[in-house]
């Protein structure tokens, strides 16, 4: 049965169409930006690099706009009328049925009812509710993957597997890089065993590097195998191998940029990726393959699975209270959940939009492997006997404007969730001397990697630093977070005398955007050994030089590198090397 608007036009199935040619464009676009990255790669053109990753995340928006106003111009009324969107759905799942992408166009075609409808939950009249669960299945394309069988060495299979990798710039040391990967290989793992190297096919670029990702296959096992390579200066190196699925996940990071890697069924790359990394969230593969609307559609998903299979109710999350957020948490499932205050607590002089506004900038910016990925919801609704009450209480006295109570429900008009790192000021309470000094000195690390890519954190006390399951430091505090190049490092006046130190206020000026680095030393609070350890690695984050030279790195407009993984690992340690910018990162 078709239903006609008496033009004789089956317009159910006229505004689906109009919907999936919105999403073909949205496909599109990201494929033409994301195929680019390998050119950038091979020219060393790192600015149209970055200035592409951040287009590619406007793509998808732009796209449902001029979708929206094309279905509003073919169906008029009807393009705001439920029933009409009922229709749609069903002519649009009969038309994305057997494609490749299918999940990330049933996210899509949500993505556009919920901006017509402002929905508030879920609407299961008008959209894709999941009725499979989506976890996946464990099969892996045989289209996604070479096979290296091995036949001799290992060294020698490193060459054949080097030189079949799709680059038009020549090898700088082939032979020297095809040595060191194997030798780096029979350094931390069995080699005797390996019989085969099974390597995935698509080029994962990010930033200044290029990842292949495949599997060392022994007799009836599989070890993750990460080739990262780079073109310091018009020539390929292999930089780095990494073997451990640690390792791995770490340069697939929540904390990390989304990746470009070009590939027609999303679903397949993802199932692969979950087989390296199976403890790694559904969610954050997708996001980490740059689908991050879908990673959201999984993350959600996996939330309501969690609280429909366990009693847990949403808790205050452990830690100091914001000044700026409430921020939430259950405790059996690794996100926090922050709504913005209504009014913050001095001294904090932001506005509600500044704050979104530094949500926005982490979104867009290098994240460098130390700000944490955060995700936007609007108009989620959950059971209200969910909460803890003294949360509720909470998060009505202190956020009134953002959530409210309809009946049994507990609707958030907005929100952002956030992988749940533990507080480093908790951490430090708990644990032992050697876990301490290392996670002081990734703290300094995060403060230079940030620096690198231009940004300063503004709020550095260590309540604001979380640390992560591989007990990496991670920055999550973004309100006074600020581009590096508009802060100003001054050095404190000499003071002149007895009467100034005891002034509450300091007595020189201060410019909103002046910072002290002297100051850090009180505000970290480190006493003892921790403070030793700091001081000998990183002193000079105390002094104004660094963070001027840093400064003026930028002014240059020259982009850095930070390499997701330990400096011992990179496979050309001692050679001259062009990118070693951001000093050595603790092991
Ligand atoms: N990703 C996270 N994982 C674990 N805990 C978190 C996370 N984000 C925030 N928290 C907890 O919530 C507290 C407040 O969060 P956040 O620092 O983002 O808010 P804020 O209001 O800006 O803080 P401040 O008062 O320092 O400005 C943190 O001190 C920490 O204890
Ligand atoms: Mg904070």
């Amino acid at each position: 049965m078709t239903a006609s608007d008496g033009t004789g036009q089956d317009w159910p199935a006229s505004g689906a169409a109009v919907l999936l040619a919105a999403f073909d464009n949205y496909r599109s676009g990201f494929a033409a930006l994301t195929a680019r990255a390998k050119h950038h790669f091979e020219h060393q053109d790192w600015a149209a690099a970055q200035q592409d990753a951040a287009r590619r995340l406007d793509v998808y928006s732009e796209s449902m706009s001029e979708g929206m106003r094309e279905l509003a111009a073919r169906l008029g009324p009807r393009a705001e009328d439920r029933a009409a969107w009922n229709a749609m759905r069903a002519e649009f799942a009969a038309a994305i049925a057997g494609r490749g992408d299918a999940e990330l166009a049933e996210t899509y075609f949500n993505s556009c009812a919920r901006r017509t409808f402002q929905t508030v939950g879920v609407d299961p009249d008008v959209e894709f509710v999941a009725i499979r669960v989506s976890e996946p299945e464990g099969r892996i394309a045989p289209t996604l993957v070479d096979l290296f069988p091995r036949e001799g060495r290992l060294d020698a299979l490193m060459r054949t597997l080097l030189e079949r990798l799709p680059f038009e710039v020549r090898w700088d040391d082939l032979e020297g890089d095809a040595r060191r990967a194997a030798a780096a290989i029979v350094e931390q793992a069995d080699v005797r065993r390996i019989r085969a190297v099974e390597l995935g096919r698509p080029v994962y670029f990010r930033g200044k590097a290029a990842y292949v990702l495949g599997r060392l296959l022994t007799d009836g096992a599989a070890m993750p195998l990460l080739l990262a390579l780079r073109n310091p200066s018009g020539r390929l190196v292999l930089d780095a191998v990494l073997i451990t699925e640690d390792e791995v996940s770490i340069v697939f990071s929540f904390a990390r940029s989304y990746f470009l890697v070009e590939h027609q069924r999303p679903r397949e790359l993802v199932e692969y990726l979950r087989a390296i990394m199976p403890r790694k969230p559904l969610s954050e593969i997708y996001t980490a393959i740059g689908h991050h609307r879908h990673g959201k559609t999984e993350l959600y998903r996996s939330l309501l699975r969690h609280l429909a299979t366990s009693d847990d109710r949403f808790e205050v999350a452990p830690g100091q209270r914001g000044m700026v957020m409430c921020v939430f948490t259950l405790p059996g499932f690794d996100v926090v959940f922050k709504v913005i205050r209504d009014r913050f607590d001095p001294p904090k002089t932001v506005t509600h939009e500044q704050v979104r506004e530094k949500y926005r900038l982490v979104f867009r910016h290098d994240r460098a492997g130390r700000l944490v990925d955060a995700q936007q919801f609007e108009h989620l609704e959950f059971d209200r006997d969910r909460f803890a009450p003294e949360l509720l209480e909470m998060l009505l006295r202190l956020a009134g404007e953002t959530v409210r109570v309809e009946g049994g429900r507990v609707v958030l008009r907005h929100l952002y969730t956030e992988r749940r790192l533990r507080p480093l000021d908790l951490y430090l309470r708990e644990a032992g001397l050697a876990e301490a000094r290392d996670a002081v000195l990734d703290y300094g690390q995060v403060l230079r990697d940030l620096a690198a890519t231009n940004l300063f954190p503004g709020d550095m006390l260590l309540k604001n630093f979380g640390v992560s399951r591989h007990g990496r430091l991670i920055f999550y505090d973004y309100d006074e977070l600020a581009p590096l190049d508009e802060c100003r490092f001054r050095e404190l006046p000499l003071s002149s005398g007895d009467e100034d130190d005891l002034a509450g206020e300091p007595w020189y000026y201060v410019g909103e955007r002046d910072i002290f680095p002297e100051e850090f030393r009180t505000f970290l609070g480190l006493r003892g050994e921790l403070l030793e350890a700091f001081l000998a690695h990183h002193e000079e984050l105390f002094g104004v030089a660094f963070w001027h030279s840093m400064q003026e790195v930028h002014r240059r407009g020259e982009v850095l590198d930070i390499h997701p993984y330990r400096a011992s690992r990179r496979l050309r340690r001692g050679a001259a090397d062009p990118d070693a910018a951001t000093g050595p990162v603790p092991s």
